[in-house]
């Protein structure tokens, strides 16, 4: 209930939720502008869609689809789905199911059928971070689906027990996400 408590709080948040939807900057792609909810740069210059929450990777000069192709040696294949199929990525072999291969030489793996991009010479998931102009990767302000203050940090079924994104600066204490502030209140107050 972010408006309960007082109509300060109401008018902060509002200017903070502008600012957060007015923050969907353009970014530069080397000559080409775009929005990063809608394009992924490759190599600094080379634009590739995002539809429907997909990311299209770059091979050679075309952008696919992993769900429909996989790129060998920055040549576009087939992805058959067959667990047999071998793809070559510079010297190594891959699978498409697994990987995906960046430049023809670099390999990422994927987590269940989502692709993890290269970024210099890590490999990172777009809900996640954000890979700069200098190739370092920086955690994303908001994860839509982050765990809130209080949230329960792990979600458990049948196959065990997996790890949930708290949201930023929050952190995992016990199976919730907590804010360190309010463990240790010294720390955080900075007077405002
Ligand atoms: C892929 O590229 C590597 C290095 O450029 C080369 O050694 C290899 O033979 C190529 N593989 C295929 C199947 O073309």
């Amino acid at each position: 209930m972010p408006c309960s408590r007082s109509r300060l709080t109401c008018l902060v948040l509002a200017a903070v939720l502008a600012a957060t939807v007015s923050a969907q900057t353009l970014l530069d792609c080397g000559e080409s502008r775009y929005f990063p909810s809608q394009y992924t740069c490759f190599d600094g210059d080379f634009l590739c869609p995002i539809t429907d929450d997909v990311d299209f990777l770059r091979c050679g000069l075309a952008c696919y689809n992993t769900q429909d192709y996989a790129c060998s040696n920055s040549t576009l294949e087939q992805n058959t789905h067959d667990p047999n199929q071998l793809l070559a990525c510079g010297e190594a072999f891959f699978s498409p199911l697994k990987y995906d291969c960046f430049d023809g030489t670099f390999l990422c793996p994927k987590y269940e059928g989502e692709a993890s991009l290269r970024c210099g010479d890590a490999c990172y998931f777009t809900e996640q971070y954000t890979c700069n102009a200098d190739d370092a990767l920086e955690p994303k302000a908001a994860a839509p689906d982050c765990v809130p203050n209080f949230g329960a940090s792990q979600v458990c079924n049948d196959a065990g027990c997996f790890p949930k994104a708290c949201c930023p600066g929050l952190i995992s204490i016990g199976d919730k996400c907590r804010d360190p502030c309010d463990l240790n209140p010294q720390k955080c107050w900075t007077g405002n």
